[in-house]
């Protein structure tokens, strides 16, 4: 039996942390700097995990390459959503027999969604005999432990045990950016959507205390963070597994009382149980983006009914209007599939035709791929990749129109935005993000990266923003 929730304790991940240590010592003695890489698959948890996963590295006093071939240790950190997403890691993984045989000690990690599946498990032990560990996102906390049980066996380490809804605090995090930050509130999935295999693979919903993510939301403040996106595969539930009485809503205004200048995003937010609760809250707080990433997935009410998505088309149009009423200016994405079991074609023009009715302001688009386990995959399929591919190529055209034509409603308009990063789209040379997370090229100065800065938009393409830096601090 699945248990539901399992509260990693300090002494715990402390002991993690000695071993960390340990590796330490053993790896300091060698001639040179050990190395790590880590590749990452998938969505913004995976992401987080891989930030963690480079902490304790960093403990056991690895640096960091992205060159397999000096690697001493490899962690592959993988996504199960798509198929071609690990169809990429199959390909990747067997692709590393050549830099074993130049490296004979380098180790193998395999993590994340993929491996906590059977199946995958079962073929990475029997056909990729180049891989040492596999570890499921349960087992994440232990990674030294399990690292430390490879160096000292030389054996083949496989931990996928499926009966974990792991809950780990005060693990070290290596992040990405100095600017922006993934916060996770809660872990797994409850809604069981019929095509998707994330709740099988990343456990039920469990959420973190309140507590700990505004401790953890002041320090990346402190640190100077700028723009904290917190994470959850459907955040309108956060709270309701604690014994405190606490909400979503109430969760954003806490993180938006503590001081400092940044923005609090948030991802991902399931249409069913948004509320007017929710958009009021969005636009009572002033560092909460007016940006909602809303998954619609499908126009049509008999597919949304297949997909189990529990809302109807008019409930979602009915959300759109509602969160708009309390955010004029609210930017609004979506995922959609396209091709799931049986979509006709009047169901696909439904889709469009919502699209067209909200006018996204970006939009992710799949072609459904079958995901073994999941209950779509069983459902009848009449229709070939090929038709499906006509449609996915309608939705991205539609899609780009309306982009265009809203950035080019951008034009001429002064922005705030956040400088982020460089820009190698010469003669602009840094990017940045607008409040709802449009790319924006800008020319400035490199010391702005990490900055709030007032733009003047001079042009727009269906992609991006193109501006010129007004005043510097607003
Ligand atoms: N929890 C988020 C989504 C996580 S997965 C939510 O409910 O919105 C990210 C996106 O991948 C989904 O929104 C969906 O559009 C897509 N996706 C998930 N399973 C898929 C599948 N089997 N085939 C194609 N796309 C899929
Ligand atoms: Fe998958 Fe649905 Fe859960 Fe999102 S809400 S992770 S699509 S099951
Ligand atoms: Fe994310 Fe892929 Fe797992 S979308 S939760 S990394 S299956």
């Amino acid at each position: 039996m699945a248990i539901e929730r399992r509260e990693i304790s300090d002494e715990q991940i402390q002991r993690q942390e000695g071993i960390c240590r340990e590796i330490q010592q053993t790896i300091s003695a060698s001639h040179r700097p050990p190395l790590a890489m880590v590749d990452t698959y998938g969505c913004q948890q995976n992401e987080a995990d891989s930030e963690k996963i480079r902490g304790y590295l960093e403990e056991m006093g690895y640096q960091f390459t992205e060159d397999e071939y000096q690697a001493d240790v490899i962690v592959i950190n993988t996504c199960a959503v798509r198929e071609h997403a690990e169809q990429r890691v199959y390909g990747n993984v067997g692709a590393l027999v050549h830099t074993k045989k130049k490296k004979p000690d380098q180790i193998v990690a395999v993590c994340g969604c993929m491996v906590q599946q059977e199946h995958v498990s079962a073929k990475l032990k029997k056909s990729y005999p180049v891989v040492d560990m596999v570890f499921g996102p349960h087992e994440l906390w232990r990674f030294p432990e399990l690292l430390q049980t490879v160096m000292q066996t030389k054996k083949r380490v496989f931990a996928t045990d499926p009966s974990q809804g792991v809950i780990a605090e005060g693990i070290p995090q290596q992040r990405d950016s100095r600017t922006k930050a993934w916060l996770s509130i809660m872990y797994g999935c409850n809604n069981f959507c019929t095509y998707c295999i994330v709740p099988y693979v990343r456990g039920r919903e469990r959420s973190r205390k309140p507590e700990d993510i505004v401790a953890e939301a002041r320090r990346l403040v402190e640190e100077g963070y700028k723009d904290i996106t917190l994470l959850g595969q459907n955040v309108n539930s956060y709270g309701k597994d604690l014994e405190e009485e606490v909400d979503f809503s109430d969760l954003i205004r806490r993180i938006n009382d503590i001081p400092g200048d940044f923005l609090i995003r948030f991802m991902t937010s399931h249409p069913k149980d948004a509320t007017d609760k929710l958009f009021e809250t969005m636009a009572e707080c002033e560092k909460c983006a007016h940006h909602i990433h809303l998954p619609v997935q499908s126009g049509s009410n008999r597919v949304l009914k297949a997909m189990n998505r529990n809302y109807t088309r008019e409930k979602y149009l009915g959300q759109v209007e509602s969160a708009r009423r309390f955010m004029p200016d609210l930017v609004i994405t979506t995922d959609i599939i396209v091709g799931f079991p049986g979509e006709t074609e009047e169901e696909f023009e439904e889709t469009l035709d919502l699209v067209r009715k909200v006018r996204y302001d970006a939009m992710f688009t799949f072609i459904y791929s079958p995901r073994e386990g999941t209950p779509a995959a069983k459902m009848p399929d009449p229709y070939t990749r090929e038709e499906k591919q006509v449609h996915f190529d309608r939705l991205v055209e539609t899609a780009n129109e309306i982009s265009a034509e809203i950035h080019h409603g951008y034009e001429g308009k002064d922005l705030r935005v956040l400088v982020d990063g460089q820009s190698g789209r010469a003669p602009y040379n840094l990017t940045s993000r607008t409040e709802g997370g449009r790319l924006v090229h800008l020319q400035g100065d490199p010391s702005l990266i990490g900055s709030f800065v007032n733009v003047h938009i001079t042009s727009s393409n269906t992609w991006a923003l193109f501006g010129e830096v007004r005043n510097e601090t607003i």
